[in-house]
């Protein structure tokens, strides 16, 4: 059997042969479907892109039946276990894990752009102190492209390391720093004897010591959480990375744009919507009411961090995260809302509106139990998505930027308004 698609178009009783390749077909190739020489022919009809693939690529496998994810064909478990972010970091921009030789310079080129400019300090002061840090923090990734005019030569390979490097770097100092101005503390510098996470804790946290001594316990959960979060292929905020990108723009003025999908509630503002979620319920015996509330649609409260638009099954980052979450609360204590969040889960995976919905935990239901038993306000949750997404916005850039099949991204539409029409003037308006 051929691998195509036979194609009949009723209206004109033509036949035609469509080539199915990677179990696609080319769009383009819809527009030979015509019913005379001045039809346009044929398009697809997506909204919010269901069922289109607008790219290949090789950086990060999903399969939602399965609750696989491999990041460059490497088990998210395995590295959860194994691996540490800044490696992850290297092997999804580069395809391969590091050599120790390899690891050694990665690690130096990242911590010697932990500083930002002093300028940006000021700008950061310009924000209300109880400004969003989100609002802030994808503010400030835009400006850095002011900074860095050297940004825009994005053909140039050596400019696009550089500033994937800055990037990763600068973002933990952005997150640190917007949660100091928030509280109203001096900002701490970067220290650079620290590893990645043990100085975003220390430019978090650090008071009136000489040297912060970040708990190595909470360093790993957070190298954990940081792996679990780096990337995960076309997500809305991805998909924006790589639509902004493809106007050739710099990687900070597009990240910004990244980083504004990721803030919605549907996407990585999700941690912070279930923990106000889990508050709101107040406790367990709450739980049967709320799941009630839910299924009826009132005020269209949803259940926050379930669902996902791939996986139909457990998110296995999810389950990562729930051991991690033991691993934290062994030094930071019990979160009470995880006692919420446990039979919340519990009577949901029994529900039949959600099991048949193929609703479950995503990676965004227990990860702001965690962030709030460390000590961080709730704000900051979708912040500490957006620090490890860097990665995965950037390798995906940078995916999009050298594949040639790609150009600058536009989507076309079904008109619905008006047919042509004349002006009307304003006397003979009704
Ligand atoms: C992330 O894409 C990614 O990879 C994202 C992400 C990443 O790493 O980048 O994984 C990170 O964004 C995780 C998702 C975090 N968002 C939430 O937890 C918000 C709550 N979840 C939903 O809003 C929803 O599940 C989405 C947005 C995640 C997915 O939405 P879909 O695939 O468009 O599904 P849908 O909205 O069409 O819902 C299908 C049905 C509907 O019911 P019916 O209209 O068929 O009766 O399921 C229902 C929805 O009402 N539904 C829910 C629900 N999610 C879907 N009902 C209650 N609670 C929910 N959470």
């Amino acid at each position: 059997m051929a691998d195509t698609l036979t194609i009949t178009d009723n209206r004109t009783g033509t036949s035609y042969e469509l080539p199915i390749q990677d179990g696609t077909i080319r769009a383009m190739d819809l527009r030979k479907i015509k019913t005379g020489a001045d039809d346009f022919g044929l398009m697809t009809y997506d909204p919010a892109f269901m069922n289109t693939a607008n790219c290949r690529s090789a950086i990060t496998y999903i399969d939602g039946d399965n609750g696989i994810l491999l990041y460059r064909g490497y088990p998210i478990e395995q590295l959860a276990e194994q691996s540490d972010y800044l490696e992850t970091a290297y092997l999804l921009l580069f395809g391969e894990l590091p050599t120790a030789a390899q690891r050694q310079a990665w690690v130096r080129d990242i911590t010697v752009h932990t500083m930002l400019h002093e300028n940006v300090k000021t700008f950061i002061q310009g924000f209300q102190y109880d400004a969003h840090p989100m609002g802030i923090f994808l503010s400030t990734v835009g400006a850095l492209s002011t900074f860095n005019r050297d940004a825009k030569q994005i053909f140039e390979k050596r400019s696009r390391l550089l500033q994937m490097n800055r990037l990763i770097a600068k973002v933990p100092t952005i997150a640190a720093y917007a949660y100091r101005h928030n509280i109203g503390r001096p900002y701490n510098q970067p220290d650079n004897d620290l590893s990645f996470t043990g100085n975003f804790l220390n430019m978090l946290f650090k008071m009136t010591e000489l040297k912060y001594q970040p708990n190595p316990v909470l360093s790993r959960a957070l190298d954990v959480l940081f792996i679990l979060h780096a990337d995960h292929e076309q997500n809305c905020s991805t998909a924006v990375m790589r639509s902004i990108g493809s106007s050739q723009v710099d990687p900070y003025s597009a990240m910004a744009g990244a980083a504004a999908a990721l803030y919605g509630p549907l996407h990585g503002g999700a941690n912070e919507a279930v923990v106000r979620m889990l508050a709101e319920i107040g406790s367990v015996s709450k739980v049967p009411e709320f799941i009630k509330k839910v299924k009826s649609g009132e005020g269209h409260s949803r259940l926050m961090g379930f669902g996902h638009r791939v996986y139909k099954s457990y998110d296995p980052r999810a389950k990562v995260i729930k051991k991690i979450a033991d691993l934290v609360f062994s030094v930071t204590g019990k979160n009470p809302l995880l006692e919420i969040a446990l039979e919340l889960e519990r009577i949901a995976l029994e529900d039949d509106y959600f099991v048949s919905r193929k609703l479950y935990p995503n990676v965004d239901f227990y990860s702001g139990i965690i962030y709030q038993a460390m000590g961080f306000p709730t704000e900051m949750f979708p912040v500490m998505f957006a620090i490890p997404r860097t990665t995965g916005w950037l390798a995906q850039w940078e995916e999009m930027l050298v594949d040639q099949e790609q150009k600058i991204a536009r989507p076309r539409q079904i008109y619905t308004g008006q047919q042509t029409r004349d002006y009307v003037p304003q006397e003979a308006r009704g």
